[in-house]
């Protein structure tokens, strides 16, 4: 009889790689890998050698980075997504994708479950799982990491043992995942949220001190809310990105120290590199500035608010991720234009925007010759607009009520 399998979110380190034979060894499964190309620096054809090389009975490999921008990224831009108003959500916004695909191959093969690398304190296995129960409620979730007690030395020994080859890189105090809208580094030194992070952590950014002393400026188009050009070339979303990367984080920008609330309640530090994602944001939000009422702008803050804290839970393939969507398309088909930003010793800055739908009008905003506004209907405006304050101001305050000195307030005892 044929053995059951499970579909392994596979990256090719050590972890995934020790739970190819964990699992067959442990829960008798036959692995099918899945690795999937979000931007990382990955050569899938080495993976897939890697999986096969480990004991996977079958390897999938994607260049999944058009669907990840088209898919993920898009809406979380025209959401202006971020987590706690700092972190841009890149790997959060990558795991609904893979648990998809995951969930793809495991109808393709007839596995009866899928498997991931995480550990059970971090946020990833909320989402992976989540994701999965949402997409296909009959799979089983195995995370082998959650369950296997080996430390690091001890998982170096299995693969040892069991023919994988481990890296002989230096061995990094750091955690890190990468994708295209950014670039994240946990543990070590960083653990301790009262030092600064040392220079090593990065790698997508120059130090804001070692950027070139001259700015840099660079033009994006937008239109319905998704950026289509840079200086003038039109280029696919996620090409679009990857240059962004490397012009914004050669001059310093993108680098976030964030003190995050994760799902399980811990407060973790994390370091991120976001230097797209980072200029895309402020240019989005500052033609969105030009081209929406300050009631569509104040009230589109909460739902992408409430948006960002779903994309960091896990409930990307939820009803209200939808619904939010739905509500911030319906603003988004006039945030048309460009925006000019500046790059420069670790800051991107909005220097410029147009639109044709700008709400900006020079007559009425002018100080200067050709003033349209009637200043004479300001003072009628405000005797209206007034009115409940000058009103409430109007009655008296009542006194408050005096203790008796015979018998304190606090003694009262209330009778029937
Ligand atoms: N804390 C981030 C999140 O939950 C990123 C975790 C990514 N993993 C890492 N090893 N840095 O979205």
């Amino acid at each position: 009889m044929a053995r059951s399998k499970v579909v392994l979110a596979y990256s090719g380190g050590l972890d995934t790689s020790v739970a190819i034979p964990w699992l067959r060894e442990e829960k008798g499964l036959d692995v099918v890998t899945v690795t999937v190309d979000v931007g990382q620096p990955v050569d899938l054809e080495r993976v897939r050698a890697k999986a096969l090389a480990s004991g996977a009975v079958e390897a999938h490999v994607a260049d999944a980075r058009h669907e990840f921008a088209d898919e993920f990224l898009r809406p979380a831009l025209r959401a202006n997504a971020l987590y706690e108003g700092v972190y841009p959500l890149s790997t959060a916004l990558a795991r609904p994708l893979i648990a998809r695909r995951l969930v793809q191959v495991a109808r393709e093969v007839g596995a009866d479950a899928v498997a991931h690398g995480c550990t059970g304190k971090g946020n990833d296995q909320v989402r992976f799982e989540l994701s999965t129960q949402s997409l296909a409620p009959e799979l089983d979730v195995i995370a082998p990491a959650r369950e296997w007690t080996m430390n690091r030395d001890e998982e170096i020994a299995f693969a040892g043992r069991h023919g994988i080859a481990v890296e002989a890189t230096r061995r990094s105090p750091y955690s890190t995942d990468e994708n295209l809208w950014g670039r994240s580094v946990e543990c070590g030194i960083l653990e301790d949220p009262a030092v600064e992070p040392p220079e090593e952590v990065y790698a997508w950014t120059t130090a804001p001190t070692a950027a070139p002393e001259a700015p840099a400026y660079l033009t994006l188009r937008f239109q319905g809310g998704v950026p289509t050009a840079l200086d003038g070339e039109s280029l696919p979303f996620e090409e679009l990105i990857a240059r962004l990367n490397r012009l914004a984080g050669a001059h310093g920008v993108g680098r976030i120290d964030h003190l995050e609330s994760r799902v399980v309640g811990i407060k973790s530090r994390e370091v991120y590199e976001c230097p797209a994602a980072t200029v895309l944001l402020d240019a989005h939000r500052a033609l969105e500035a030009l081209v929406l009422p300050h009631d569509v702008l104040a009230f589109k803050r909460t739902v992408e608010q409430r948006y960002g804290e779903l994309v960091y839970d896990g409930l990307w393939f939820a009803p209200l991720r939808e619904a939010l969507e739905a509500f911030v398309a319906t603003t988004q088909p006039r945030v048309d234009g460009e925006v000019t930003v500046k790059l420069s010793k670790g800051r991107a800055s909005v220097a410029g925007r147009r639109s044709p739908a700008s709400l900006y009008q020079a007559g009425l905003a002018t100080y200067s010759e050709g003033d349209r506004f009637r200043r004479e209907k300001a003072e009628g405006f405000i005797y209206v607009w007034g009115l409940p304050s000058r009103t409430w101001a109007s009655v008296a305050e009542p006194a408050p009520p005096v203790p008796s000195p015979a018998e304190p307030a606090r003694l009262r005892v209330a009778r029937p």
